[in-house]
């Protein structure tokens, strides 16, 4: 059961590629949970939800009193004392939104963030996410922003594809070397790329062209329905039976990587 990771540059499609895995994953029978880990998410809006249900998808990171029934300290407090490996195994199930045959849960904004602040609500879900990478017969997505945040050496390894999605542009492409170099720096080796609106076998080729000898995984269209999904506030893999296909494809393409 695969755990992958999905970075990149901001307006990508990372989460339009995690709504699109966790579906076709979930349509093979796996056990799927989603993460939004992206301070700013909208990982819901890609599933199709609707406002009252996304709002019932509170972030962790705003659960005071979990945080501090579990790691027994306030969430803020910086310094003090408080459980540094506090309970998590039931956070999953608990927290989370059961849709469209997936598990989502959303991580929150964490203060500090990208500092290494010691704070209990950081303590909380780092143990959280480490819980989960290391669950076995769970697949996971995590949608997360550009970087490496909740991810860390003891847990690098567990991570089967750390993907980095980029357009067919230099920019995105710039960002990836630099999340490919915070990546490597904590020891995550299998870092991949995967396309996104893609119009032509030019783009494709472009990107292939400046990928840097990182492998591609494979790409997904530039699509209007993809469009028409974020217009509507509908799931995107509801929308276009081609992205689907894409992520098919994707989804095959990582596990021959892996299993090799
Ligand atoms: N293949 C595609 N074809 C057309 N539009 C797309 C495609 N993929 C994503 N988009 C559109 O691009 C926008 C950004 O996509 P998405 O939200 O998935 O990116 P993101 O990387 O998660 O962004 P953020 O950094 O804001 O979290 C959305 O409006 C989405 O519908
Ligand atoms: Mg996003």
């Amino acid at each position: 059961m695969p755990k992958i990771a999905i970075t990149g540059k901001g307006g990508v499609g990372k989460t339009t590629l995690t709504a699109l895995l966790s579906y076709v994953y979930a349509q093979r029978g796996h056990d799927v949970i989603a993460i939004d880990a992206d301070p700013a998410g909208n990982l819901g809006m890609a599933f199709g939800l609707s406002a009252a249900l996304d709002a019932e998808l509170k972030p962790i990171a705003e659960m005071e009193t979990l945080i501090y029934e579990r790691t027994g300290a306030q969430p803020g407090t910086v310094g003090g004392w408080f459980k540094l490996n506090p309970k998590v195994d039931d956070i999953p199930e608990s927290f989370s939104l059961q849709h469209r045959g997936v598990r989502l849960l959303r991580l929150g904004t964490v203060r500090g963030a990208g500092t290494g602040c010691l704070c209990p609500e950081n303590a909380l879900l780092k143990a959280l996410v480490t819980h989960l990478l290391l669950r076995k017969n769970q697949t996971l997505i995590l949608d997360m922003e550009a970087g490496v945040e909740h991810l860390g050496r003891g847990t690098a390894g567990s991570v089967d594809a750390f993907v980095i999605v980029v357009e067919p542009g230099l920019r995105s492409l710039g960002t990836a070397e630099q999340i490919r170099g915070l990546a490597t720096e904590i020891g995550i080796r299998r870092v991949y790329l995967v396309a996104n609106k893609t119009r032509h076998a030019e783009d494709e080729a472009f990107i292939r062209a400046h990928a840097d000898g990182l492998p591609v995984l494979g790409s997904l269209p530039y699509t209007l329905d993809a469009v028409a999904a974020d217009q509507g506030g509908l799931a995107v893999f509801d929308q276009s039976a081609e992205l689907v296909a894409a992520a098919e494809r994707i989804a095959d393409a990582l596990a021959e990587l892996t299993a090799a």
